[in-house]
C-alpha cells in the first residue's frame, strides 16, 4: 500500500519541502511500532532543522516532524503492551510529516481516551518544553514573577497558560496583533517592537518593591539567543535566573553558524558574571535523555491535564500535510498566533 509524506530534500526555505508517494508502507523492527499518524505539530523548530540549523539530524532527504500522534498500526513481533488501534504520542523529533511511520515501543506515550489528537500533538514538543523550563528548571513558585518571551508563539503560550495554572505573575513580549491572545492567557504584554523591554519589566514591577526586594523579575525564557540575552539578563531581579532555550536570532544574520555559537559564548559570559543571577540552557532532547523518565510524566500529566480541559492548546490552524509549505511560511514569518497543526486524516482540508 502506497503513502504520502513531507521530505526536506535538501536543506533552504520553505518551498524546498516535497509532498512525495512512497509504494510501500514502512515495516517496523522488532522492537518498533508502525504508527498511522493522525495529527503532526508544525513548529519552528521544524525550521530550524529544515534549514540545517538543528544538531544531530539526519543528511537530507528526509521527513521532518517533531512530535506526533498516531494510531498503532503494526507491531514488531517483540512488542508487548500496545494494542492494534490504540492511540500514542511521540516525541520524534524527525520523521513525523507522514501518514506513517516506524517508532520505537519504548518511546511511546498512551494518549487518554476522549482527549483531542490535533490538541495532544500541541503538547509533546511545546508544552512540555514549557512545563520543564518552569518545573524542572527554573523552579518557579506561586507568585513569583517570570519574563516570556515570544509569548505569542508555540512555546509562549504554553509558557503562559501552564503559568497561569501555577499563578505565576507573567510578562511577555510580542508584536502588537497578539497582545490580546497574551492578555487572555493571563500576561501582561510587552511590545518589543516599540519599546524597550528591560525599561518596561523594570517600571512594571517596581510597585511591588520595598522590604529588600527589587525590581526586575525572578525568570526569563528567552528562546531568541543572540545579543538578546544580554537584555535578558537585565530584566532579572537580584538572583533571578535566566533561561536560554532557542537560538531564533541566528536565523536572521548572515553568519548563521557563528551567530549559533555566540549564543553559548554570551551565555558562558553571563554564568561568570559575580552578581548572583544564574544561567542555563534547557533542550528537550538533552533533558529527556539525562532523566528519560521526566520526560515521560511529564508529558502523561500534561495529557492528563488535557484530558480534565485544564489546559486548552491554541491552535491558530490545522493544515492537511500537503500544505506543509504554508505552514513552515507562516513560521518562517513569525506569523502563527499559538500553535500549528498537520492533520492526516482529512481534516483541515
Ligand atoms: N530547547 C528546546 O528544547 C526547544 C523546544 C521547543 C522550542 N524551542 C525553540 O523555542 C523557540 C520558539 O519556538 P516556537 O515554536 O514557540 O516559535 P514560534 O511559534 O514561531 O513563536 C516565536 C514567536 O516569537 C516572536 N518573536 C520573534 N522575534 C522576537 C523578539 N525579538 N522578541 C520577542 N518575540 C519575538 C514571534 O511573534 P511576534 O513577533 O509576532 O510576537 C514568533 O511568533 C525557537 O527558537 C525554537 O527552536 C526550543
Amino acid at each position: 500500500m502506497s503513502y504520502q509524506r513531507v521530505i526536506i530534500p535538501r536543506h533552504g526555505h520553505a518551498e524546498v519541502l516535497q509532498l512525495v508517494e512512497e509504494a510501500e508502507l514502512p515495516f517496523p523492527n522488532p522492537d518498533q511500532v508502525r504508527l498511522r499518524v493522525l495529527a503532526v505539530g508544525a513548529a519552528y523548530t521544524d525550521v530550524l532543522i529544515r534549514e540545517g540549523m538543528y544538531p544531530g539530524i539526519p543528511k537530507p532527504p528526509f521527513s521532518p516532524g517533531y512530535e506526533v500522534v498516531g494510531e498503532v498500526d503494526q507491531l514488531g513481533e517483540s512488542v508487548t503492551g500496545f494494542a492494534l488501534g490504540q492511540r500514542v504520542v511521540a516525541l520524534t523529533v524527525t520523521g513525523g510529516y507522514s501518514e506513517y511511520l516506524c517508532v520505537a515501543a519504548d518511546e511511546l506515550v498512551p494518549l487518554p481516551d476522549g482527549v483531542d489528537a490535533n490538541e495532544a500533538a500541541c503538547l509533546v514538543l511545546q508544552y512540555v518544553t514549557a512545563y520543564q523550563l518552569i518545573h524542572r528548571v527554573a523552579k518557579l513558585q506561586p507568585g513569583q514573577r517570570v519574563l516570556i518571551h515570544g509569548a505569542g508563539g508555540g512555546v509562549g503560550t504554553a509558557l503562559l497558560e501552564i503559568g497561569q495554572i501555577l499563578g505565576l505573575e507573567m510578562y511577555g513580549t510580542a508584536s502588537t496583533a497578539k497582545h490580546d491572545l497574551v492578555r487572555r492567557l493571563g500576561g501582561t504584554p510587552i511590545d518589543y517592537q516599540r519599546e524597550d523591554f528591560v525599561e518596561r519589566v523594570h517600571a512594571l514591577t517596581a510597585s511591588g518593591t520595598g522590604n529588600g526586594k527589587k525590581s526586575g523579575v525572578d525568570a526569563v525564557f528567552d528562546g531568541i539567543g543572540g545579543g538578546h540575552l544580554r537584555p535578558s539578563y537585565n530584566a532579572l531581579a537580584p538572583g533571578g535566573r535566566l533561561v536560554c532555550y532557542g537560538f531564533s536570532a541566528a536565523m536572521q544574520s548572515r553568519q548563521r553558524q557563528l551567530a549559533f555559537a555566540a549564543t553559548f559564548g554570551l551565555m558562558m559570559a553571563l554564568k561568570l558574571w559575580p552578581d548572583g543571577k544564574q544561567v542555563s540552557f534547557y533542550s528537550i532532547t538533552g533533558l529527556k535523555q539525562a532523566h528519560p523518565d521526566w520526560f515521560k510524566q511529564d508529558l502523561a500529566l500534561l495529557l492528563d491535564w488535557l484530558g480534565a480541559g485544564q489546559i486548552r492548546p491554541v491552535i491558530a490552524q490545522r493544515l492537511p500535510l500537503r500544505q506543509a509549505v504554508t505552514a513552515h511560511q507562516l513560521l518562517d514569518r513569525g506569523a502563527v498566533a499559538g500553535q500549528l497543526v498537520l492533520v492526516c486524516t482529512g481534516e483541515g482540508e
